[in-house]
């Protein structure tokens, strides 16, 4: 596995020069806003290059336990379930797991029966969980043998845009995952915030002051103040409504 960081650089641009010890000891933790670092594994795909293999999408990059586990199925089944959705939002999705590519390659099998649906997305090999230690998804106190279920968001230029971290014994909701993604590119699209529980139809927020004759020229309709602080805007835009349903 090799994983490639970008080398830090002074307010000049040049490379910083990093202490022997510091180097040793510095950990890095990924946050929102970080560019993703590329790394190479094997998946039941083939060989994986993550930059390659993102080229242009948004990503859910997500880890789980092992393979023949029964919380991990049913995440697997309901992405494959929902495949129709990550590619309106033209996403992709990459699982990463402990398990050797046989047996996570038998399982894909068992889930695809079960579900009648086709895993039409790669699950990575991650042999001794190093690159899971990298991204901090191994937390010990959960569990020492497996990682946690951690997900991420990268955009398009490999950025993270959002990161959770669910416990072993608890399923992530895939459908909260594509309306973070749908959001995101909303927010990336026309500058809006979306309220907690936002689900597609709803109205979204405009948290900055951009003039009325802005807010109808991007949305469509006029603005509405619920509160001092609190604008909102519906809008019909297809073009802001990526999903299938
Ligand atoms: C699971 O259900 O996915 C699971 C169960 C036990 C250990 C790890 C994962």
């Amino acid at each position: 596995m090799t994983m490639q960081f970008f080398a830090p650089r002074g307010a000049d641009g040049s490379p910083m020069r990093i202490p022997q010890s510091f180097r040793r000891t510095v950990k890095w933790l990924p946050q929102i806003g970080d560019i993703f670092p590329r790394f190479v594994v094997d998946s039941t795909h083939g060989l994986l290059d993550f930059w390659d293999w993102a080229d242009g999408h948004w990503v859910l990059l997500f880890s789980h336990p092992a393979a023949n586990t029964p919380v991990c199925t049913t995440e697997l089944g309901s992405i494959a379930a929902n495949r129709a959705d990550f590619e309106a939002l033209g996403a992709k999705a990459l699982g990463l797991t402990v398990s050797s590519i046989d047996e996570q390659v038998a399982w894909h099998k068992d889930i695809e029966d079960f579900y009648g649906e086709p895993i039409w997305f790669p699950t990575a090999h991650d042999p001794e969980g190093a690159v899971s230690e990298v991204l901090g998804m191994n937390h010990a106190k959960e569990h020492t043998e497996w990682p946690i279920r951690k997900s991420f968001i990268i955009d398009p230029q490999m950025r993270i845009r959002m990161i959770f971290e669910y416990p072993i014994f608890i399923g992530r909701s895939i459908e909260e995952t594509l309306r973070v993604i749908e959001a995101l590119q909303l927010r990336d699209n026309t500058g809006a915030a979306t309220p907690g529980d936002w689900l597609d139809d709803d109205p979204v927020i405009i948290a900055d002051d951009r003039c009325e004759l802005e807010v109808v020229r991007t949305f469509g309709s006029v603005s509405k103040m619920l509160l001092p602080y609190l604008r909102v805007v519906r809008t019909d835009d297809k073009r802001f409504r990526m999903r299938t349903r």
